[in-house]
């Protein structure tokens, strides 16, 4: 087989491929794409999709948006990297536009998702020494029960899921767990604990299986936070950028987080592009040499994100989210009380997930992604018995209403 010739392989022989050169680190549907449009994606045979999952909620902007296509290659013919040890003419006009947005007084740019979760954790120590004066190695940061904020090393020392850290110790110290949705357990490490630097949260938590915290939630342990002088740091990596109806999710309780964390759609799924924004008081704590990535601020990422960014103005993707996540879950909830296959819609804008009638170990959920893909439509589950519904937010009322058609014949199809 000649694997250079990638176009002219069928989606049977691409999967093979992956499966015998690639770590399995991942469990694919089986489709194999290979073109992206607005709200679409084609498989190798050229058969069209629904894309319901937006790359992880990274593509809201929608696949290969002109505008953002064309900051990237302008940018890639022009100039592409030249590593933080010189000043680019990218990375200020966009540090400016960044900061302007989301009204923080600076950003500090990385690349992925993890690794701004890693420099918000960084720069949450070094906060707590050098201004709180806490004790040198004594910083502690209070995370959620079933959080996921990434994969790396120090990210999963603090999750409770055995199939993100099973075998990866020894972890990392320095972080209590909570549970989620419980603001009065915030209350009680806040007062037991006078160590406490930060408080790192999922405004909802997706990976989890979208668990939308009461309302309240965010605005009670951000004032929490205020009171003991605690950074409220919002990890907005899956919900923030219009996903949920508002431009970040802690908008819908006017919370403004001392530290922000963004990633994905930044880039409208373009280019790895993540970001950590404070002010002034909490980001000059990091000096020159202290932190820092070769491709983080690079000039094709700073493009990319202005015009992602952009994008989610001009055509109001945080209005068109709210709307059509109403009308979404309003469907969803006429579909379960004809159905026994389904028994619970929840999650804010285009963030959603349905809830099966299965046990958690069952293969019923996989099974109606699958069936869902024969019918058109592309999503995954993401526990056991849940399925996540983000499609792009591009999409309009029209194709939104053909989605629900194929949602629901096909759980309708697959109760008989
Ligand atoms: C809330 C949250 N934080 C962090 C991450 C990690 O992002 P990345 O995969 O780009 O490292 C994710 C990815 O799904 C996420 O949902």
């Amino acid at each position: 087989m000649n694997t250079t010739m990638a176009e002219k392989l069928t989606s049977k022989e691409l999967m093979d491929l992956e499966n015998k050169y690639g770590a399995h680190n991942y469990h694919p549907l089986d489709v194999v794409l290979s073109k992206g449009e607005g709200v679409y994606v084609w498989d190798v045979e050229g058969k069209r999709y629904f894309d319901f999952l937006s790359a992880y909620s990274a593509v809201n902007q929608g696949h290969c948006h002109p505008k953002i296509v064309k900051a990237l290659t302008e940018q890639a013919k022009t100039l592409t990297l030249t590593s933080r040890a010189f000043y680019n003419d990218a990375l200020g006009p966009y540090e400016k536009f960044v900061t302007d947005f989301f009204g923080f007084d600076k950003v500090l740019p990385m690349n992925t998702g993890a690794e701004a979760v890693e420099t918000a954790i960084k720069l949450c120590r070094k906060w707590a020494y050098e201004v709180k004066g806490i004790h040198e190695n004594d910083a502690q940061i209070v995370v959620c029960e079933n959080n996921f904020h990434g994969r790396t090393t120090t990210i999963v020392s603090f999750s409770n899921d055995p199939v993100a850290n099973k075998n990866f110790g020894p972890f990392t110290p320095g972080f209590i767990r909570i549970p989620y949705n419980d603001a009065a357990a915030l209350e009680r490490v806040l007062a037991e604990n006078k160590n406490i630097a930060g408080f790192l949260v999922e405004p909802i938590q997706g990976e989890a299986g979208v668990y939308v915290p009461d309302a309240g939630y965010l605005a009670a342990t951000k004032e929490l936070c205020e009171r003991h002088n605690v950074l409220f740091i919002a990890d907005e990596v899956q919900t923030g950028i219009a996903r949920t109806g508002k431009l970040l999710a802690v908008d819908h309780e006017d919370v403004k987080p001392d530290i922000l964390i963004l990633g994905k759609a930044l880039s409208g799924g373009a280019y790895p592009v993540s970001a950590v924004l404070a002010n002034d008081a909490i980001m000059n704590v990091i000096k020159p040499g202290q932190h820092g990535s070769t491709f983080g601020g690079n000039p094709i990422a700073a493009r990319v994100a202005v015009a992602a960014l952009e994008v989610i103005e001009d055509e109001k993707l945080a209005e068109n989210a709210e709307k059509l996540g109403i009308l979404f879950r309003n469907e969803m909830n006429r579909i379960i009380n004809e159905s026994d296959l389904v028994v619970k819609v929840r999650g804010k804008g285009l963030l959603n997930a349905i809830v099966v009638n299965d046990t958690e170990e069952s293969e019923t959920a996989w099974n109606l992604c699958l069936a869902l893909k024969e019918n058109g439509l592309l999503a995954k589950p993401t526990h056991g018995n849940i399925i996540r519904f983000a499609p792009p937010l591009v999409m309009n009322e029209e194709q939104l209403m053909e989605c629900v058609a194929i949602i629901e014949k096909t759980i309708l199809s697959f109760e008989m």
